[in-house]
């Protein structure tokens, strides 16, 4: 087995000193301090950077770079929160030893208060109680320090540790007087001594205890050597010290050795490196024995279980041991902001390893405590949310799935094709949680939803799309970022109603059968206009139905019919519906009947320019022979009569019919007339000229007319609408008056014709069931016209009128 992962749990709190502030404007702020394993711990709130001063019996020093790392603080560039951290080792240059068992640390801390202005804060502490092995290596943010048991190390005897050493004592031997000498031996074989006040100008620092020796370096000095152990890069700074005592040149092996890789993230881990070896620690001649191997967070050390229910491994593979943290582990920190409209974050932890080992020798062993702190976070990491299209068309129903949304992060939008949902009522989006705390979300939006789009694509295929727009949303830092979704499904078997229609009494009488889901997708139509119960109520056509069938109801002479036919006893009616793509209006299918009604006094204005009138003027007195009436022309009779009725069918421009121009339709008008003749009547003779008169019109949108110069060929998109009005008053004209709502548009004529046409409006209709027409049936048509011709005429409504 070649793990080898000793970890152990340490118990070392000596004393803990919590100040907290009570002075006004320091609410805010915080300084604490803590005797820890080998440093004083000193974390302060503060919105502005803190500053930091040590005291000592020469006074006060102000801790800021480079003296700061060169004396054995540092100032931790670790801050995920808003305080700041100080770790002072005990070897620190402005703290007091005694017997190297007590370290006395005395500071002042200076921090802002909310007004801006600065309070100094002391903080002193006496830390004690702290067993030390022969030789320790602490591999700091901002330098390395080594300290050594003066006693143990003493490595003169042991001249055997190598050729270089061995001549490097030599040197030391020869140069050694009183002073103490630090001997740092180069790459190159070189050695180069200086005293101990010309390595602190040259950026180390020497302590003394009792019994024990510090030094430190800062990083990458000039005596620094950077190797390369088992792929690891190391910072090494190979230096022994020499003093003599009494007759001896006493020496000891100070050397440092840290690693400087960064760690690497695998994209489930971060990754450090350690060599479980590091040579220049280990004298050749030793028999190197590992004791333990730990890992501990911002510099505590962790217990095993801890470490290990948080995920953290620490495994011994080769010559390397391997260090592992999961992403998102307890105890690192996450970063996210949105970058570019994607969500990025970083993941960052402050790890503490350490290995005790020791170096057998013949004569007893030494062991060594090697730390080493380092900062691993990730690179900057995507988390692209992605979509899975999970539409089932059979299903009916759009379903997306939503993925990969960090825990931090809400749906806080959803807008589909424009339109926006309401998050806190909307029962088709819900959540999806997973147990590594990363979410989705579940869209659910049937294909009939008011807001989904489509398009009839024929035989039976209707395309449904939505463009979804999801906003994403940070917290708490409510930094958002969006993820479009396209989704078009096509559903099969969305067929076209089915129309039906039969000849019924008065009408004719259609049934119309919708499957439900196609209800959007078509329209049924009269003509150019949409059946709607508003249509219907207008031209008196009855609508009714249920969800699934709809009846419709056409009585004859309503809007929309088309006369063929037309005898003194029958005619056929026709009516068409459409069936439109509701969209692009394109007519898919049409179903039309043709139905044979009786026939009543009536007239036709045909597209094709023939007009048929049916009428009865027998109703009037005295009385008239059908069969002798006339048109204008008399040589134009009527084409059937009976007793009492006539059916004149004759073409617009025969029969000498009049053709008036208005501003927006066209009225041909002819007369019907009884031939002039004597009449008896008792003992008197009368001459009865036209006195019986009845005047027909059709009136024809100007805009569907077509008229050929040429041939004066008529045809007109729409049928016209006709009016018959009778002359029959032995009264003279007095009480002619102009129907309402013909009477405007007639005064916009301009032709010469005008005062004839307003001569010939006669009212006085006769009592019901007389032949001519009230004025109400006159403000009928003309409204109705008026909205037809008014508009732009894209009615192709045909029409008849029944005459009461
Ligand atoms: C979280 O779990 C889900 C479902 O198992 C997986 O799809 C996703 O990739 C995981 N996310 C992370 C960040 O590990
Ligand atoms: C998505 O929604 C956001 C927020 O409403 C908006 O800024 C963005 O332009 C939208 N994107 C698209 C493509 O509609």
């Amino acid at each position: 087995m070649d793990t080898a992962a000793l970890f152990y749990g340490l118990v070392f709190i000596c004393c803990q000193f919590t100040e907290k502030s009570s002075a006004e404007g320091l609410e805010e702020s915080v300084v604490e301090s803590e005797c820890r394993d080998r440093y004083l711990w000193i974390h302060v709130r503060s919105l502005q950077t803190p500053r930091f001063e040590a005291k000592d019996v020469n006074g006060v020093h102000s801790l800021s770079e480079p003296l700061a790392s060169r004396c054995g603080y540092t100032i931790s560039t670790f801050r995920m929160d808003s305080f700041t951290t100080v770790r002072a080792s005990y070897y620190s240059c402005f703290t007091q030893t005694q017997n190297d068992e007590v370290f006395t640390f005395s500071f002042n801390v200076i921090v802002s208060d909310a007004g801006g202005k600065w309070i100094s804060w002391p903080v002193s502490a006496v830390c004690s109680g702290l067993t030390w092995t022969h030789r320790e290596i602490i591999c700091e943010e901002d330098y390395m320090e080594v300290n050594v048991d003066r006693e143990s190390s003493c490595g003169g005897q042991r001249g055997d540790s190598g050729e270089m050493w061995h001549a490097a004592f030599s040197q030391a031997q020869r140069m050694a007087s009183s002073v103490w000498q630090l001997m740092f031996l180069q790459s190159d074989g070189q050695v180069s001594s200086m005293s101990i006040s010309e390595a602190q100008r040259g950026g180390y620092s020497l302590t003394t205890g009792a019994q024990r020796v510090a030094l430190r370096s800062q990083y990458k000095q000039p005596h620094a050597q950077l190797t390369t152990v088992d792929g690891v890069p190391v910072e090494v700074v190979r230096v022994s010290l020499f003093f003599k005592k009494k007759m001896t040149v006493m020496m000891i092996d100070m050397s440092m050795a840290c690693t400087v890789n960064s760690g690497s993230f695998d994209g489930a881990r971060l990754l450090w490196d350690v060599p479980l070896v590091v040579p220049p620690l280990v004298d050749e001649g030793a028999v190197f024995e590992s004791q333990s191997l730990g890992l501990g967070l911002e510099g505590v050390l962790l217990d095993e279980h801890t470490a290990r229910t948080r995920g953290y491994s620490l495994v011994q593979r080769g010559p390397l041991v391997q260090i592992g943290v999961p992403f998102g582990a307890e105890g690192g920190y996450r970063k996210s902001s949105v970058v570019n409209n994607m969500y990025k974050e970083t993941f960052v932890i402050f790890l503490l390893y350490e290995h005790v080992f020791s170096l057998l020798y013949e004569d007893g062993s030494i062991d060594t405590r090697h730390r080493m702190l380092r900062v691993l976070d990730t690179p900057l990491l995507c988390r692209q949310p992605f979509h899975l299209d999970q539409t089932v068309s059979d299903d009916r129903v759009f379903s997306v799935y939503l993925g990969n949304i960090p825990a931090d992060v809400t749906l806080e939008d959803v807008s589909i094709n424009g339109n926006q949902l309401m998050m806190s009522q909307s029962d088709i989006i819900s959540p999806v949680f997973h147990n590594n705390g990363s979410r989705a979300y579940e869209l659910r939006l049937p294909f009939e939803d008011a807001v989904v789009r489509w398009m009839y694509l024929g035989q039976g295929v209707v395309q449904y799309s939505i463009d979804v727009n999801f906003t994403l949303t940070i917290m708490p830092q409510k930094d958002s970022y969006y993820h479009l979704v396209s989704i078009k499904a096509r559903a099969l078997n969305t067929f076209p109603p089915e129309i039906t229609a039969q000849c019924s009494g008065g009408g004719i009488t259609f049934s119309v059968v919708i499957p439900p889901q196609a209800e959007r997708i078509w329209e049924v139509g009269v003509g150019h206009e949409a059946l709607t119960s508003e249509m219907a109520a207008q031209r008196g056509y009855r609508l009714h139905g249920d969800a699934f069938r709809t009846t419709l109801e056409v009585p004859a002479f309503s809007v929309g019919y088309t006369y063929d036919g037309v005898t003194l006893s029958n005619f056929y009616g026709t009516f068409r519906l459409l069936l439109r793509d509701s969209k692009t209006l394109e007519v898919q299918t049409s179903t039309s009947k043709r139905c044979l009604f009786k026939t009543e006094d009536m007239i036709v204005c045909s597209a094709d320019g023939t007009m048929v009138v049916v009428t009865t003027p027998t109703a009037t007195w005295p009385s008239v022979q059908p069969d002798r009436t006339t048109l204008l022309d008399p040589n134009c009779k009527p084409k059937q009569t009976d007793g009492s009725r006539v059916l004149f069918e004759f073409n617009l421009d025969s029969c000498g019919t009049r053709a008036l121009v208005g501003e927006s339709y066209m009225v041909y008008e002819n007369e019907i007339l009884h031939d002039r003749q004597l009449i008896s009547d008792g003992p008197n003779v009368i001459s009865r000229e036209s006195q019986f008169k009845l005047t027909v019109r059709c009136f024809y949108p100007l805009s569907g007319i077509n008229r050929l110069s040429v041939d004066q060929v008529f045809t007109s998109e729409t049928p016209g609408l006709g009016s018959i009005k009778v002359f029959k008053s032995l009264k003279g004209a007095s009480n002619l008056r102009i129907a309402p709502g013909l009477s405007g548009r007639l005064q916009t004529w301009h032709q010469p014709k005008l005062q004839n046409l307003q001569n010939l409006s006669v009212p006085n209709s006769p009592s019901a069931g007389g032949t001519g027409f009230t004025g109400s049936d006159l403000q009928t048509a003309g409204s109705d016209c008026g909205a037809q011709y008014g508009a732009s005429d894209h009615q192709g409504i045909l029409r008849g009128q029944r005459l009461r």
